[in-house]
């Protein structure tokens, strides 16, 4: 599992009789040169000792949020930045309930909460409590929150039941760990551009025209890119913001400077088009402000299209063009003809007459219409980070498969 050299793991051990899995686990990680620290929760503690525990880390054992020594030498933000994955096996019934309600209880629950790793569970439990209703319901909730599940097996448990919800084989969740990072590592050798945001075209030194774009879902396709192994550059208009970590972020204001930094970030292996170019520019700018008394007329003229000149450039062509379809009415007759007239691979589309998916939302839910491919694939309604993150994964195994 040569993916797991090196890597920093912050495994979090909850109180079940599973636990002493974790073991077994901490020595394949250690066996494949990982650092490893770890979080034990009250209910482990009383599994197995963190003697035991820091004796196969070479590290000491964090406890408790409220262990001021603890706090003062790593605080529970930094060891969420420390790590580069967070994983939880043996999870417990209890314990995802509280993930899934957001909860900060406990050194364990904080630093998934303040957390911006990815994280994995490993479930364990007795097969009424995995089967049950509220459990699934908290289940999906954490995977449309961006969690990962590693599925517990069918066999027979410690209580002398029989079912789903054993814990899964240290092996296969070290495995699991191990293919997250060769993904990683597979798409580091791609590189991607995105443009977001709006455009300012403007008509004289304090007016200008734009739009409603606020850049959210754009800035979260190219964090969620950088994050899965990506090289990111984004080409962003004007927003309030951060650019994401990892990211090569450069500011343009008009359409034209778009077009200008996006051609000279090029080649890339894929592009995404989310920004919202403004499609009208003035002919001629003025350079001192316009007064009422001499105004007759503003005269407007086309913006360049950015990702139709890119698409159909027979030497600048990405392997994999994306488009983004900002549509109000007619949704899949107006993505197929922008896919087919633009010349892309996928177009994205997304309702903004809805108000809760629209401009400045936090939400998203998409239709991805894809070239010789009939039916559009549904994201359906979720954070915009989610939603990027499942954009991302559809690229990542497309990009595989025409390998
Ligand atoms: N686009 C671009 N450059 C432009 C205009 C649009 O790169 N000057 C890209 C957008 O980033 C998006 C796609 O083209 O990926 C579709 O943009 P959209 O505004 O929905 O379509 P338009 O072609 O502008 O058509 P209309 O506004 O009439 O729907």
């Amino acid at each position: 599992m040569k993916n797991l050299f090196n890597k920093k793991i912050l495994l979090i051990i909850c109180g079940g009789i599973a636990a002493y899995k974790a073991l077994e686990l901490i020595r394949i990680f250690k066996k494949n040169q990982c650092n490893v620290k770890t979080i034990l929760t009250k209910g482990a503690l009383e599994f197995v000792t963190p003697l035991s525990v820091s004796s196969l880390t070479g590290e000491k054992v964090f406890t408790d949020l409220f262990d001021y020594k603890d706090e003062a030498e790593m605080d529970h933000i930094t060891l969420s930045r420390w790590a580069d994955v967070i994983l939880f096996a043996p999870i417990t019934a209890n314990k995802l309930a509280q993930l899934s309600h957001g909860l900060a209880e406990d050194l364990a629950t904080t630093v998934a909460l303040a957390s911006n790793k990815d994280i994995f569970l490993a479930p364990a439990m007795n097969v009424r409590m995995w089967e049950n209703n509220i459990t699934k319901k908290n289940l999906i909730k954490l995977v449309s929150c961006g969690y990962k599940i590693i599925e517990p097996e069918i066999g027979e448990m410690a209580c002398g039941e029989y079912g789903s919800g054993k814990f899964s084989d240290p092996l296969n969740i070290s495995k699991s760990i191990n293919n997250y990072f060769k993904n990683i590592e597979e798409n580091k050798k791609f590189k991607a551009l995105v443009t977001a945001g709006p455009t300012r075209e403007y008509i004289d030194p304090v007016r200008f025209i734009t739009n409603r774009s606020s850049g959210k879902q754009g800035y979260a396709i190219a964090n969620a890119l950088q994050n899965n192994g990506f090289e990111t550059t984004l080409i962003s208009g004007p927003t309030n913001l951060k650019s994401p970590d990892g990211v090569k972020t450069i500011k343009v204001n008009t359409a034209e400077e778009m077009y200008e930094k996006s051609i000279i970030n090029l080649p890339v292996d894929i592009a995404i088009f989310s920004a919202a170019v403004a499609d009208f520019k003035v002919k001629q700018s003025n350079l001192n402000k316009i007064k009422k008394e001499t105004f007759e007329k503003l005269e407007l003229e086309k913006t360049k299209d950015i990702l139709n000149y890119i698409s159909k450039h027979n030497k600048l062509r990405p392997k994999l063009v994306i488009g983004f379809a900002a549509e109000t009415n007619n949704i899949e007759q107006n993505s197929i003809k922008k896919l087919n007239e633009k010349n892309c691979d996928w177009i994205i589309a997304n309702d903004v007459s809805n108000e809760k998916i629209g401009f400045d939302s936090d939400f998203n839910e998409v239709k991805i219409f894809k070239r010789n491919v009939s039916k559009a694939e549904n994201i359906l309604l979720d954070t915009k980070e989610v939603i990027a993150q499942k954009i991302v994964e559809k690229i990542s195994d497309e990009l595989k498969a025409n390998a």
